[in-house]
């Protein structure tokens, strides 16, 4: 409505006007203003709040690695895929029937597994990766964990694609890294396909963090 309301003032005032000869030079240039516009802002222009004085956009990117086999990854690695695998067995998922297994890799060697148990009362179930975190930090204390592998199973198959973690176990996933002090690599397992992201944190951009320190 705003766009046909605009088109009928602009042709009808610029026949009313002196300037009636320019109309095709002013609607060529109108033209390419508004693809300019329309080009730098997707969403649409007139989303945009105040665009044209916000000069200090920021970009936010991560690099990971997508592998199609677990082959390609260390032994001791490989190993904890299998072991994520292996946890599936312990999940309790009576509801979603969608199993989860996470394999946790302790700097001291420890492995701890997780897997999900829900509950009756829906939200009192919890996620492997929480399970297996939780876990760790309750068996060995600030120990870090050097890498977190998961895995998903439904209907007695692994997933194809590799299972992506929730928002409140990314959450966790980056305190635990941060109590650790050493980075934490993520491995999401699927059958045809894996990814490997080398720190839990660039997983959730602007995560919660306990003080007012998040832009220093
Ligand atoms: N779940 C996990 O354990 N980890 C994830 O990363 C995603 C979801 C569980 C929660 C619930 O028991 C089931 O999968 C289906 O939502």
């Amino acid at each position: 409505m705003v766009i046909i309301g605009a088109n009928a003032w602009f042709w009808y005032s610029l026949n009313q006007s002196k300037f009636v000869l320019l109309a095709p030079v002013l609607t060529i240039l109108r033209g390419l203003a508004f693809f300019t516009i329309k080009k730098k802002h997707p969403r649409g222009w007139l989303l945009q709040p105040k665009w044209h004085t916000m000069k200090n956009h920021k970009e936010y990117n991560f690099k990971y690695t997508e592998i199609s086999t677990i082959t390609e990854l260390s032994d001791e690695e490989q190993n904890l895929v299998n072991q994520s695998l292996e946890a599936l067995k312990t999940s309790y998922s009576p509801y979603s029937k969608f199993k989860v297994g996470a394999a946790a890799l302790l700097e001291n060697g420890e492995v701890i597994l997780g897997s999900n148990q829900e509950n009756g009362a829906y939200p009192s179930g919890l996620c492997a990766e929480r399970v297996a975190l939780f876990y760790a930090g309750a068996k060995y204390p600030g120990v870090p964990v050097k890498c977190l592998a998961v895995s998903a199973c439904f209907e007695g198959e692994q997933t194809k694609s590799p299972v992506s973690p929730c928002g409140a176990c990314r959450q966790v996933m980056i305190e635990t890294q941060h109590i650790g002090k050493k980075p934490m690599r993520i491995i999401l397992t699927g059958s045809e396909k894996s990814i490997v992201i080398e720190n839990s944190a660039f997983l959730l951009p602007f995560n919660f963090v306990n003080t007012d320190k998040i832009f220093e």
